[in-house]
């Protein structure tokens, strides 16, 4: 959560950080800001205000100096708040005497702090990141030296930061500090560039490093240091971007969403295919032990939002396919369940961003009393992937909308070919059943491209529910698993209230809330729950409800009488969760744009959550 950007280079600073404050706008969009050092004046700037980078961008046409036009110095922040209401005041950068700074993270003491160090005269912001540059500043006025002023300072620190810092006398260099928030960085002959994560980076680069923690970074125009806090040179790991330059731009989509959508297909073949020797899954290209599949007889998946929802599915077919019992973990209720952990214990963290911290505690915490950790990753180098034990990285390429639907499928392809491979090598399948297996999943992509085909009629089909303020999706089995995420998608970006229910549950309280102003999205594609379930989708028409139905071709026949209905390909049951995915997300995305709504940048919410 938040997005700041320190550079310093031959560009336009004021270009550079407001283009990358664009692309990282995903991690907050409350408020923005930057700092300019004017390479005439000297000086450095703030400006900021409430609102998106579009509004900074506007204001800094009609306010900024003119010689702040030529800048080549700067930090740069987009707001998701915590501390402080969303205002021009509470927006980063937060100023203290000689001190200027941008911050991702919470700081726990920063009460204790503004007493400690007497500043409470001196702040203006209701911020815990001002408190932070009051401390700064205080150390700095000791010792006018900037590394031993930033090591001093987190030192008091407690919590999580990420910290980008400029300091009056040091108007072209630009400082950062971290612990756990992320930072990632950039020299290029352009210029010293760090930022939250690497969709700011690829203007100028592939090549990149991860800032290690409690390491302090010096960006210079043409050089970057990394000391330790004694002051001690570091030499940064180098790591190469696999994502392709410009896959973070919206490519004449209106929106992300639609655009990520789209990449599904590409996305999944991505992912399974370098992994599949023969028909049979490979994980050497992930150098992965293999005996942490097969050496551990408790599996659990941690997770938050869409990547838990990944783990419904891969519970249910772990129980059928490998007779093995799977607990799915809401990350951040995951520790305080106290759940038994031990050597045995196979942990899989599940995350598109790798950064949310729920899951990346989650991890710690399984670590430490034993277990071995997986993580199915999308963005390599980042905080989860750093800290499980091995790491299976998703193809998807960047994810910029704030929904997640790409990470959602190419994890799923993942957790499919982690069935067919722990049931090869336990010996539950034979080499012809696998393949059989892995070959069905690799039709996927090609169902979800038929989804995308029909489009136009979900668009059709979504209109059902424009005007509904509360829904319900119903279905059984693995359609239950695939509605929570259908469901959470409709949710976040169309603000209808959706809540997914197992069918057969409904009679045991909310059917109460059924009535012609509640719309029912049922999805059908198991057919062993075939008869029950459309049992439950009439017993809710008989009640008023205007009834969807989304179903598996093959078992349409008749229905399209009943009810509105989608017609999905045809796939084996287990495998429909892919093209019934797709398909609830253009559902959740046409009400969405139908209405009006920034899809890729629902209210209140953030892509990276980075906080507690
Ligand atoms: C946020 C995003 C969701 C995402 C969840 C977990 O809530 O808005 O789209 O599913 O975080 O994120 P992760 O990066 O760990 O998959």
């Amino acid at each position: 959560m938040c997005g700041i950007i320190g550079y310093t280079g031959s560009e336009t600073a004021q270009e550079v950080i407001t283009d990358a404050l664009t692309t990282l706008e995903y991690r907050g969009y409350d408020s923005a800001g930057l700092a300019l050092s004017g390479s005439k004046s000297r000086s450095i700037d703030i400006y900021k205000c409430a609102g998106r980078v579009s509004d900074l961008k506007s204001m800094l046409e009609k306010k900024m100096k003119p010689a702040d036009r030529e800048a080549t110095c700067g930090v740069g922040h987009t707001r998701w708040a915590t501390h402080g209401g969303v205002t021009d005041t509470n927006a980063h950068p937060h100023r203290v005497g000689t001190v200027t700074l941008v911050h991702n993270g919470i700081i726990e003491n920063y009460r204790e702090l503004t007493d400690e160090f007497r500043l409470k005269g001196k702040l203006k912001s209701e911020t815990d990141t001002e408190v932070v540059a009051g401390v700064l500043d205080s150390f700095y006025a000791e010792s006018e030296d900037p590394k031993k002023a930033i090591a001093e300072t987190v030192k008091e620190l407690k919590g999580t930061f990420a910290l980008v810092v400029m300091f009056a006398n040091y108007p072209d260099v630009v400082f950062a500090v971290r612990n756990v928030s992320p930072i990632v960085a950039t020299q290029s002959p352009q210029g010293s560039m760090l930022a939250s994560d690497l969709t700011a980076l690829t203007r100028f680069t592939d090549r990149y490093f991860v800032l290690p923690e409690y390491t302090i970074a010096e960006l210079h125009r043409s050089a970057l240091y990394l000391w330790t806090l004694n002051g001690k040179p570091v030499e940064p790991e180098w790591l190469t971007m696999d994502w392709e330059k410009n896959s973070a731009d919206k490519g004449g989509y209106p929106f992300y969403m639609e655009k990520e959508i789209d990449e599904q297909p590409e996305g999944i073949r991505k992912t399974v295919e370098p992994r599949l020797k023969d028909g049979i899954p490979d994980f050497s290209c992930d150098e992965l032990d293999e005996s942490i599949l097969t050496d551990t007889e408790e599996i659990t998946v941690a997770a938050c939002g869409t990547a838990m929802h990944t783990g419904l599915v891969f519970q249910n077919l772990a129980r059928k396919i490998l007779h093995t019992e799977v607990n799915v973990c809401l990350a951040s209720e995951y520790m305080y369940g106290e759940p038994v952990v031990g050597e045995k214990t196979l942990l899989i963290a599940v995350s598109q961003s790798g950064e949310t911290i729920d899951t990346l505690e989650a991890v710690k915490y399984a670590k430490k009393r034993g277990a071995r950790t997986l993580g199915i990753i999308n963005v390599r180098g980042s905080s989860i992937a750093r800290e499980c034990e091995s790491v299976l990285f998703t193809n998807a390429g960047p994810e910029i909308a704030v929904a997640s639907t790409k990470a959602y499928t190419t994890q799923l392809s993942l957790f499919y070919l982690l069935i067919a491979r722990i049931a090869y090598l336990k010996g539950i399948w034979d080499e012809d059943k696998v393949r059989d297996f892995t070959a069905h999943l690799c039709r996927t992509p090609d169902a979800v491209d038929e989804v995308l085909n029909i489009r136009k009629d979900i668009h059709i089909i979504a209109r059902n529910i424009l005007e509904a303020s509360d829904l319900f999706m119903i279905g059984r089995g693995l359609d239950y698993a695939a509605l929570q995420e259908g469901s959470l998608k409709l949710k976040e970006v169309s603000y209808i209230h959706s809540e997914a229910y197992a069918s057969g549950e409904l009679k045991h309280g909310p059917i109460a809330l059924i009535t012609e102003e509640t719309p029912v999205v049922a999805l059908a594609t198991q057919e062993s729950l075939l008869k029950k379930g459309l049992s439950n989708v009439r017993e809710v028409r008989s009640r008023g409800a205007s009834v969807v139905l989304f179903v598996k071709n093959a078992m349409s026949e008749g229905l399209e009488q009943e009810f509105n209905i989608v017609r999905l390909p045809d796939l084996p049951d287990e495998f429909m969760v892919f093209p019934a995915a797709c398909a609830l997300q253009l559902l959740a995305y046409y009400v969405s744009s139908d209405k009006g709504f920034d899809v890729d940048k629902p209210r209140n919410l953030a892509k990276v959550v980075t906080v507690e």
